[in-house]
């Protein structure tokens, strides 16, 4: 049975993607009507890297439904820790549950669940690759609090290149008209070429700029991140690179009265705590949003199927160029590539390959 899993955002379509916004958006004015919508259904959440915010929203989701909850937030209390493969886990959880949300450090690991999972596979992370329900969580947030997702000039702040919230949030808002984007990082931390050819093609208009500072008067949503410590092949790259942006009230005091301030959390020291207390900072709303989108996602995916293969590039044997790549710590992964413009593009991690 193919299942419709959610790995990246393109394998919903537009409409679907505003039914689901719009029901998240019916469950969070009535919460209580959809309670029990999901009576005897199974959620396996499985994370392999630490979360509080997306494993928590969708375990409060799927209790909210009345759905129950199986699953581990540290591998090494699962037979991860005895060298049991992404594969064995996979096949033998979606054989207990009915829908499973996964994260993984490693880009593409999510795509490469879904090749053998036997219930929708949900990607909650991949590494610093992707992540498709902060940005639903993020889209049902501006939807109310913004009350548009067109037409917007959206600054995305801090670590662009590690930040998969932000690959994910361009990718989505960039299929709504109108839209402009500043991307606000070091030279260091800008966004990945993947991201960057996907805006060329798509003629979005984007700027690359140094200063939070000069970027804020113009935003009509600022987007903060964290830089990804983790992410970092050394201490001393992150130590060069951390306390380079801080929001604070005095650069907010520069930026439009309706300006609203997301940010995916945890914070480690980008926004000062007196920024909470604005009316501009919705960060912890966006929080509570994030339940209800992932309860419009479960109820929209249990039990859904997708005419389309799994792999839809061309079967290569060379192996993916990207360390951080799903196939390179599990070599039994079929190693498919898409061609684009005479460049090749791994399935799994979209690392442009050569
Ligand atoms: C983000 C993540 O894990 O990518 N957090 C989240 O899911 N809410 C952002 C981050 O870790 O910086």
């Amino acid at each position: 049975m193919n299942y419709k899993h959610l790995i990246d955002l393109n394998d919903f379509s537009q409409s679907e993607w505003a039914s689901i916004i719009q029901l998240a958006l019916k469950i969070a004015d009535n919460p209580g009507e959809y309670y029990g919508s999901c009576h005897g259904k199974i959620m396996a959440t499985l994370f392999y890297e630490p979360s509080t915010r997306t494993q928590m929203s969708f375990q409060t989701a799927m209790l909210k439904l009345g759905g129950r909850i199986i699953g581990f937030d540290n591998p090494q209390n699962s037979s991860v820790a005895k060298g049991e493969s992404l594969k064995d886990t996979i096949v033998v959880v979606s054989g207990y549950a009915d829908i499973i949300a996964m994260r993984h450090p490693m880009e593409g690991s999510a795509k490469a669940a879904s090749l053998y999972s036997n219930c929708p596979v949900i990607n909650a992370g991949d590494g610093g690759h992707l992540h498709p329900t902060q940005t639903l969580t993020d889209l049902v947030t501006l939807s109310r609090e913004k009350g548009r997702l067109s037409h917007l000039t959206v600054g995305l702040c801090g670590d662009l290149k590690n930040g998969r919230t932000v690959h994910s949030l361009i990718k989505a808002l960039s299929q709504y008209e109108g839209n402009t984007f500043v991307l606000i990082s070091t030279k260091e931390l800008t966004i990945p070429p993947y991201v960057k050819e996907m805006l060329v093609q798509s003629h979005i208009p984007f700027t690359e700029v140094l200063s939070l500072e000069d970027a804020i008067p113009e935003l009509d949503v600022l987007y903060m991140t964290r830089i990804q410590r983790e992410r970092f092949s050394s201490e001393e790259e992150y130590q060069q690179q951390k306390d380079t942006y801080v929001l604070d009230p005095e650069k907010l005091s520069k930026a439009k009265s309706d300006l609203k301030i997301l940010h995916p959390l945890p914070r480690v020291d980008e926004i000062d705590y007196r920024v909470d207390d604005d009316t501009r900072a919705i960060y912890f709303k966006q929080t509570l949003y994030g339940v209800y989108a992932r309860m419009a996602l479960i109820m929209s995916m249990l039990g859904s199927f997708d005419p389309a293969p799994p792999l839809k590039g061309t079967p290569l044997e060379q192996k993916c160029s990207n360390p951080r790549c799903i196939t390179s710590s599990e070599a039994y992964l079929p190693p498919s590539y898409k061609e684009h413009e005479g460049a090749l593009f791994c399935e799994y991690c979209e690392q442009r390959q050569g």
